[in-house]
């Protein structure tokens, strides 16, 4: 079945072998807009549009992982991953910024610490408890979205304790009921779904709604314990990931114009139709919640389609991996493994690894995610920290 690579497999902690899902991308328009924010100076609100300090927590698998899955399990992904931006080894499957950093940045608030990271990390902005190869199912397993969630809810319960004993906590009560709580997971679920070779029909009508449904009991459970503010990924298009698209085929005929694997594509659609939904759903379930749904497919499709719009010259081609053209992927010498290759310029490449998305991709998707164009409804990612 797809795995990618011996690093991803260990990032699965022991759950089945499955792709990790990463983030993505970004432009030099796009990259001036987010810095632009993320600049800020001294003067409060000044760089940024909130009137309390953010707090964020998130929740999701590698695509949102800064650093979780190397504390967690002791994996180290040495340089060339973080090459491009933190020039130095931070656990980001990455060669720097990952979509939830450059979200961080147009808040003006540091980088989320993972919840694992025992040394220097700070929590007053909140937490990220993403962990690279994290799926939805199984449920109980380290790290699922159910188990990420329970760690939260042992979190905040800590905070509270630490207070009630006359300590302090680096998120208070405020800080719980004012943050946002970001989940972007299902990738690796998806991946899983198809490489097991299930039909078709049955990955659309059994699976997927699996999954949809353990991400609404991970809102659910979030907003009985006092979340209020959601901001919710759908998933990319996993067709176009080098890793999918490396596998052996019979022919081009599953291909669309893009290039891209039209069966994975139309499996990630509707898994976003049906997460869309399961978001409706609760926005009218859940009494003064409010649930931003943002496609992410669609921004991801338009860079690869419009790669060179955009400035990039390889939408489908990793930069860190082996084989050359076209996909420059090889299951058997993926990025870091023995023998692996690194392009020069990751930022003329959409994809780092074959799964995971470079720094510059991941900006161009921040950007557009910040944009409020692919989000239901159409608020701004700072609405939470508004008054
Ligand atoms: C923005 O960031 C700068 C530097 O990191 C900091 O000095 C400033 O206080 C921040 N502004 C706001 C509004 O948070
Ligand atoms: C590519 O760009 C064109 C022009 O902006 C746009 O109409 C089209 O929807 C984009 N393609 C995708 C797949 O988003
Ligand atoms: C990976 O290695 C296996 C076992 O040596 C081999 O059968 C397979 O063809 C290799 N795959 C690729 C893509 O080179």
């Amino acid at each position: 079945m797809a795995a990618s690579g011996t690093r991803n497999n260990k990032g699965s902690g022991g759950a089945a072998a499955v792709s990790v899902v990463a983030v993505v991308a970004a432009l030099v328009a796009t990259a001036t807009v987010v810095a632009g924010q993320g600049g800020g100076g001294d003067d409060p609100g000044a760089g940024a549009s909130c009137s309390r300090r953010p707090v964020v927590f998130a929740f999701g698998d590698s695509n949102t992982d800064t650093g979780g899955v190397a504390a967690g399990l002791g994996n180290y992904y040495p340089l060339p991953e973080g090459r491009a931006f933190f020039r130095r080894a931070t656990g980001r499957l990455c060669d720097g910024r990952l979509v939830i950093d450059y979200l961080c940045e147009s808040l003006n608030m540091s980088y989320l610490s993972p919840y694992l990271e025992a040394l220097g990390s700070d929590f007053t902005g909140g937490a990220n408890f993403a962990i690279s190869g994290s799926s939805t199912l199984p449920r109980s397993v380290p790290f699922s979205l159910h188990v990420q969630v329970q760690q939260f809810i042992h979190f905040k319960q800590r905070s509270f304790e630490l207070v009630a004993h006359g300590g302090t906590a680096p998120v208070d009560a405020d800080g719980f009921r004012n943050a946002l709580y970001l989940i972007d997971i299902g990738q690796n679920d998806l991946s899983a779904a198809f490489g097991s070779g299930a039909p078709y029909d049955d990955i659309i009508h059994q699976k997927i709604p699996a999954f949809i449904s353990e991400i609404k009991e991970a809102i659910m459970t979030l907003y009985y314990n006092g979340a209020k503010n959601f901001w919710v990924h759908g998933t990319g298009p996993l067709g176009c990931l080098p890793q999918k698209l490396a596998a052996p085929r019979a022919d081009d005929s599953d291909l669309d114009y893009s290039g891209c694997l039209k069966t994975l594509n139309n499996g990630a659609y509707e898994f976003n139709n049906q997460l869309c939904a399961a978001c409706d759903e609760l926005r009218s379930q859940l009494r003064g919640v409010t649930i931003v749904y943002t496609d992410v497919l669609l921004i991801k499709y338009d860079l690869i389609a419009n790669h060179s719009t955009y400035g990039f010259d390889e939408p489908l081609m990793a930069c860190c991996g082996y084989g050359g053209a076209p996909y420059n992927y090889n299951a058997n010498v993926s990025c870091l493994a023995p023998g692996f290759r690194v392009c020069e310029d990751g930022a003329k490449f959409v994809s780092w690894d074959g799964v995971h998305y470079t720094d510059a991709a991941n900006a161009f998707v921040a950007a557009k995610i910040l944009s409020g164009d692919f989000s239901t409804p159409k608020l701004p990612f700072d609405y939470f920290c508004k008054a």
